[in-house]
């Protein structure tokens, strides 16, 4: 069916569909959208399936953020009311979602290495905002060292997730 690339592998894909599903999260926020077909496809399809919550997904690659607007203005119509596409960093979308008092429950975590630290700001200043029961996932838990350490050793995060894969696809849950 989808003329859309991703980056996630199926078994990682359909844990994010089944969280989605499981979850029923309000507002979802995803740094790295790419060609929109990996996680931001999962993501919107779930909250298609339980007809409520939005994604908003930031990509700042112009030429990747226009790729998943119009592909999914071509195939995937019916998820256009669950999803928001962002051409702009997710430090920006991040910090005017919580200005507008419209705080994440579920966050996809799947950005580039080299901005490992400056996601992490942003998700340790989210933590004020976060309620019981908000889950985290990440992508390249091998990879991303500086996030899976921050994640692995920060006493609110509970690891509830791990796809057994070379790129380490992990999932938590926040408790105060
Ligand atoms: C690994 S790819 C995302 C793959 C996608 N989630 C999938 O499943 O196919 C990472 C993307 O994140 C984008 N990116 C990295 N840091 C970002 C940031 N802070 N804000 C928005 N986009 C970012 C990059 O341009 C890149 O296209």
């Amino acid at each position: 069916m989808a003329a859309l690339e991703g980056q996630m592998n199926s078994e990682e894909r359909n844990l994010i569909k089944q969280l989605i599903l499981q979850k029923k999260p309000k507002v979802v926020f995803e740094i790295g959208t790419w060609k929109g077909g990996g996680s931001t496809l999962s993501i919107a399809s779930g909250l298609f399936e339980n007809k409520s919550g939005v994604l908003y997904t930031c990509e700042t690659e112009k030429a990747f953020f226009q790729q998943a607007v119009e592909s999914f203005n071509e195939y995937f119509q019916e998820y256009k009311p669950f999803v928001i596409f962002h051409n702009e960093s997710s430090s920006i979308i991040l910090k005017s979602l919580i200005e507008e008092n419209k705080i994440p429950d579920f966050v996809l975590l799947d950005g580039i290495a080299a901005r490992q630290k400056e996601d992490i700001d942003d998700i340790n200043n989210l933590e004020k905002y976060l309620s019981d029961g908000a889950i985290i996932a990440y992508h390249d838990s091998k990879i991303q060292l500086i996030v899976n350490d921050y994640f692995s050793t920060n006493k609110n995060w509970k690891k509830i997730h791990e796809v057994n894969s070379s790129t380490g696809f992990t999932v938590c849950e926040f408790k105060k």
